[in-house]
């Protein structure tokens, strides 16, 4: 991880040079969310493999490529498919395009994923906004920030109290709200996987104070704050995760998306047309 600023440099000018606008908000697209990806007014799409630094995909349903352009009135960049600790990257790979997408000019982070419920009285194809986390994996050690500090990116020690910005999530709210849409909240837990829960874990889940449980977004969203920007975070509920239920599998993960598609596009066209331009 030595000089991470001359890692970053050669993805964002390779990226730049086939773009005319600056993006402002990144979106990260997990599954279910990444459909938003095709309106995108003006789209240029940069594939994951044309960018140095970026790791190579390995999951199944889930896209590599980057795709800038407007939506909703507003310069953006999103990451179709986003990188996974369980696929073997390290955090600071699954971290890098996140750094990226800051150099090129990014100040909001709006990340998206599937999550298990932890409520018997949750449905599957609910939308949950992230008020907070609990990072896992990162308590245990394995985190995107440890090693080296570079101070021109950002504090040694970044706050973590108030990672999910407030304004953004009322707009969410107002958002949900103005369409009907039914939005619960809740703190997102981040586990490694790959493996789903046992049912002592996700009795421990509970018990931590955790509403979903996911393998991704966490991550990103520390190194967002890591450099400052302004984050929102969105879960798709794809499947309950219940100690008493039935065991997860992914299909259902990638079926809920499927249903959930146009309120997911509405929700986020609406939350981008009430920011401010950027
Ligand atoms: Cl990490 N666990 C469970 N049980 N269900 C999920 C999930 C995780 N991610 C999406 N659905």
């Amino acid at each position: 991880m030595d000089d991470l600023l001359n890692l970053i440099e050669p993805a964002r000018s390779i990226i730049a040079a086939r773009i005319s606008l600056v993006p402002r908000i990144a979106l990260i697209l997990g599954s279910g969310w990444s459909e938003l990806a095709d309106n995108l007014d003006n789209p240029v799409v940069v594939p994951y493999t044309d960018i140095p630094g970026f790791p190579p995909t390995t999951v199944v349903g889930h896209r590599g490529e980057l795709v800038i352009g407007v939506l909703a009135g507003q310069p953006v960049a999103v990451m179709r498919g986003r990188f996974h600790f369980y696929e073997g990257h390290s955090m600071q790979q699954v971290t890098f395009p996140v750094r990226v997408l800051r150099a090129l000019g990014c100040t909001t982070l709006l990340a998206t994923n599937a999550a298990g419920g932890l409520h018997a009285d949750w449905s599957v194809g609910d939308l949950m906004l992230i008020t907070d986390h609990i990072f896992l994996p990162g308590l245990a050690g394995h985190h995107p920030l440890r090693g080296p500090n570079d101070e021109r990116m950002g504090p040694r020690f970044p706050a973590m109290v108030g990672a999910y910005d407030r304004e953004l999530m009322r707009l969410a709210c107002a958002a949900a709200d103005d369409l009907g849409i039914l939005l619960r909240e809740g703190v997102y837990l981040m586990l490694s996987g790959p493996a789903f829960e046992s049912s002592a874990e996700l009795r421990m889940c509970r018990l931590l104070g955790a509403d979903a449980v996911g393998m991704s977004t966490v991550p990103e969203i520390v190194v967002a704050r890591h450099m400052g920007m302004r984050c929102m975070g969105l879960s798709l509920i794809t499947n309950l995760a219940l100690a008493d239920g039935p065991p997860a599998n992914h299909q259902e993960v990638l079926d809920a998306g499927k249903s959930a598609r146009p309120r997911v596009t509405a929700l986020i066209r609406a939350i981008l047309e009430r920011m401010d331009r950027t």
